[in-house]
């Protein structure tokens, strides 16, 4: 298992350990502990509901067109936007540190 952090409010980080070994995207995890995630395209890079900051962490595999293209609808993007259900979980992405909705999509 991993941990993935969520910073809910400055210097305030809340941990979450998560599996690894059943292709759970970070979106499904989110919202299994308890995250308002909309996830209305359930998780097809559809509908950016899932937008997540990134904010430090391992370094995480380039976004596909699908995200891309997506994030590009949004009225802000942040350098650490990404589609939450775009990022699958894996041994290397523990330690990950994000913040959910962060301009509030
Ligand atoms: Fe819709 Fe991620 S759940 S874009």
């Amino acid at each position: 298992d991993i941990r993935i952090y969520v910073e809910e409010m400055p210097g305030q980080r809340r941990e979450i350990i998560a599996p690894t070994d059943m292709g759970l995207s970070l979106m499904e995890v989110l919202k299994a502990d308890g995250y308002d995630i909309q996830a209305t395209c359930g998780g097809m890079a559809l509908c950016a509901t899932c937008h997540v900051e990134v904010l430090s962490g391992p370094a995480l595999p380039e976004p596909e067109d699908a995200e891309l293209d997506m994030l590009e609808t949004l009225p802000v993007v942040l350098e650490g936007s990404r589609l939450s259900c775009q990022i699958r979980l894996t041994p290397r992405t523990d330690g990950l540190v994000v913040r959910l909705a962060p301009t509030g999509a």
